[in-house]
């Protein structure tokens, strides 16, 4: 019998070579997976008229674990995106983010290992916006008390089972100060619960410009939704790029493991793209599910082929390589079963 059922979204863009270099390279791992294939965004409309079609949810809720690739959001016009649609319909709240610095990938700092942690729900990303007179438009900023609570009690908790020191908190109080001052003070309000994690604060622009100067500064950085997102392409940059960060959109109903990055679609179909990203994601969807073996073995096959030649990475990480030259450097050496610490 199989032993995982997960949903599968592979996107579109780069979606569907990075979600087909991550399916095979978890079944050169022996990971038995049943997956359940669902088409959104662009390729669902034309399919049946709805980019998120209801049966996209009600798997997701049945299996409680997604595994998805980048979907294309129009720009300025057409249906809403479907990453802040699913998140919000499925009250995946908490979009987790590792960045660390990885062997062979060249970049201007080195041992960058920070978490950013991203309310998922709220803030101006929800997009809702609406014209109120032609010519003027207005964009809502909406920060509950709740979210922000939940998200702020979701970086401790992670903080304290993880090992980490400190939690900083971002914002823009000193200007928004009922919103990001909400934001700000239900963090500082979870933060007495929780005594022997150091709990600061930064403004946003300074924060970024802080990233930039001396990142190994930071350890945990929780940020509502828009910060969330800028800064955590910000974060990419530390550490090679949008090719090689992984995420998690967690919450009570379920998880969908997606990569940083978008449909890159000056990239899509010509075997360029980086599946390190989307791999990385799937290692923690196995951890998620208890497959601990396996996602040890896969982040020991990727530390070693990053250590091998540049023939073996994509030209994103100042390889020569293609995707399918990376995805099976990576099977290669799952297959002759190279085991080792994670
Ligand atoms: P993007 O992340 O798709 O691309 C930015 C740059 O990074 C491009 O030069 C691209 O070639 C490069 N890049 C990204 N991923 C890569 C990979 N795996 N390997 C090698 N190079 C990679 O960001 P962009 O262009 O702003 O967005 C394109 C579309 O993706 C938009 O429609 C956007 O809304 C959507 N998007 C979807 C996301 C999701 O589904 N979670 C997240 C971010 C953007």
């Amino acid at each position: 019998m199989v032993q995982h059922k997960i949903t599968l979204l592979p996107g579109d863009g780069i979606g569907p070579e990075v979600t087909a270099a991550v399916v095979a390279i978890l079944e050169c791992a022996g990971v038995e997976i049943e997956w359940e294939k669902y088409f959104v965004g662009s390729e669902a409309i034309a399919r049946n008229g709805d980019p998120l079609p209801q049966e996209v949810l009600d798997s997701i809720l049945r299996n409680k674990v997604a595994l998805k690739g980048p979907v294309t959001t129009p720009v300025g016009t057409g249906f809403a995106s479907i990453n802040v649609r699913l998140r919000k319909a499925l009250d995946l709240y908490a979009n987790l983010r590792p960045v660390y610095s990885m062997p062979n990938i060249k970049t201007r700092y080195e041992d960058i290992d920070l978490i950013v942690v991203r309310e998922n729900t709220e803030s101006l990303y929800a997009g809702l916006e609406h014209e109120v007179v032609p010519g003027v438009v207005e964009s809502l900023k909406i920060i509950t008390e709740k979210a922000s609570t939940r998200i702020a009690k979701f970086a401790f908790e992670y903080a304290r089972a993880h090992g980490r020191k400190r939690v900083t908190a971002v914002h823009k109080a000193n200007i928004m100060k009922l919103s990001d001052g909400l934001f700000l003070k239900c963090f500082r309000d979870v933060s007495r619960d929780y005594p022997n994690i150091e709990a600061d604060d930064r403004i946003v622009d300074n924060l970024c410009m802080q990233l930039v100067m001396d990142p190994n500064q930071f350890d945990i950085l929780l940020l509502e939704n828009l910060y969330g997102d800028i800064v955590s392409d910000l974060t990419a940059g530390l550490v090679g790029g949008l090719g090689v960060v992984a995420g998690a959109n967690i919450g009570l109903n379920g998880a969908v493991f997606e990569a940083v990055h978008g449909s890159a679609p000056d990239i899509a179909g010509q075997n360029k793209a980086n599946p390190l990203a989307l791999l990385q994601s799937a290692v923690m969807m196995l951890r998620h599910i208890g497959e601990l073996d396996a996602a040890k073995r896969i982040h020991s096959a990727i530390l070693k082929v990053l250590d091998s030649g540049p023939e073996h990475r994509t030209r994103d990480i100042a390889g020569t390589g293609t995707t399918a030259d990376f995805t099976t450097a990576i099977c290669d050496v799952l297959r002759r079963g190279t085991r080792g610490t994670d």
